[in-house]
């Protein structure tokens, strides 16, 4: 065998194995269940309560109510005290767990202090650090987004701020009771390089990153942190949008992807937005970064938002 057969081989073998190994992970999300199975008790097993930031509408009340469903009580944080209340309303209603209901601007400058006063008492199992916001509804260029100091402000404040300040005040029971749940909600715009959304895509890829590092950090203290980047869902923020093959309802979204907890520190939380990913990321930049789709981009938003 000459040099060039042994290149040819060594290359092919690599391919193989590559693809292989794709294959291999790929289907391990498929058999969810059997994979990564999670008792009936996890979630009660990590503590009585579950605190949700941003959860009056959207992705955080399905969140607020999966996880009642599931035994634990829940705090409620938003601004809006009638949405609120009727949320809670519906979680006892339906079972019969306590709610805490905090009415509060998270982007306030010390309003943590004083979230972590009413909440230092309680045994704290989950984190969900849903509060997350777009710039702007229909993806424009940065300069073109409205009122852009105090969107940039807002974003960041809303994005990372908030999650990593939230993480500090919740993580120490957490170490101390040597168990716990954090799931911080990034999106799949932070897989790749995503203008028209630049600001937002970039706050999200702070979550990913912030969550993978802090989950090296205490996966040896019996705490799983996990960054969960979806695609579409259908809320208010995204136009409540019909629900189709990948658009999730926002039920729909939370029941699978809290499956996915053990899958490791990052996950797309469905089979259809993991293939949504690969997908996205497999399109040549140049094309992905072309005015032309840029441009169709933004008639798509506008379009699906009835814009
Ligand atoms: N929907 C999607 O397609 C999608 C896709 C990828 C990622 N995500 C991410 O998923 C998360 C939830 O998104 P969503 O679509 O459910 O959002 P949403 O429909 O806009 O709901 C946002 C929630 O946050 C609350 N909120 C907003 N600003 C707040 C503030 N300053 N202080 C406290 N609460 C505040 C809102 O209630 P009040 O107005 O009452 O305060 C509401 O309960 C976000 O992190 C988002 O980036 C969503």
């Amino acid at each position: 065998m000459d040099v060039m057969d042994f290149c040819f081989i060594s290359l092919g073998s690599a391919v193989v194995v590559y693809y292989g190994m794709k294959v291999f992970f790929f289907s391990r999300m498929l058999y969810i269940k059997l994979w990564f199975p999670l008792s009936k008790s996890f979630f009660t097993s990590m503590g009585e309560w579950a605190v949700v930031t941003g959860s009056s509408e959207g992705i955080g009340k399905a969140y607020a109510i999966e996880l009642a469903g599931q035994g634990m009580n829940v705090v409620i944080v938003s601004r809006t005290k009638e949405k609120l209340k009727m949320v809670a309303k519906e979680i006892s209603e339906t079972t019969g767990q306590k709610v805490i209901v905090i009415v509060e601007d998270l982007t306030e400058e010390n309003i943590i202090g004083e979230i972590e006063d009413k909440l230092k008492d309680l045994n704290i199992g989950v984190l969900v650090n849903n509060l997350g916001i777009l710039p702007s509804r229909i993806p424009c260029r940065y300069l073109d987004t409205a009122d852009l100091d105090q969107t940039i402000t807002k974003v960041i404040n809303c994005n990372v701020r908030v999650m990593a300040k939230m993480c500090k005040i919740i993580l120490p029971g957490m170490e101390k009771r040597g168990k716990g749940v954090i799931v911080n909600v990034s999106s799949g715009m932070a897989c790749v390089v995503c203008p028209l959304y630049t600001l937002y895509s970039a706050s999200k890829v702070f979550v990913e990153r912030f969550s993978q590092g802090l989950q090296a950090e205490y996966k040896s203290k019996g705490i799983l942190i996990q960054a969960v980047a979806p695609f579409g869902v259908s809320t208010p923020m995204t136009g409540n949008m019909k629900a189709d093959m990948v658009t999730l309802t926002a039920e729909d979204f939370v029941k699978t992807s809290l499956q996915y907890l053990r899958a490791g520190d990052k996950t797309y939380g469905s089979i259809c937005h993991t293939v949504l990913g690969w997908i996205l990321q497999s399109i040549p930049l140049q094309l992905l970064h072309s005015q032309s789709m840029q441009d169709g981009l933004t008639e798509l938003v506008k379009k699906r938002l009835g814009e």
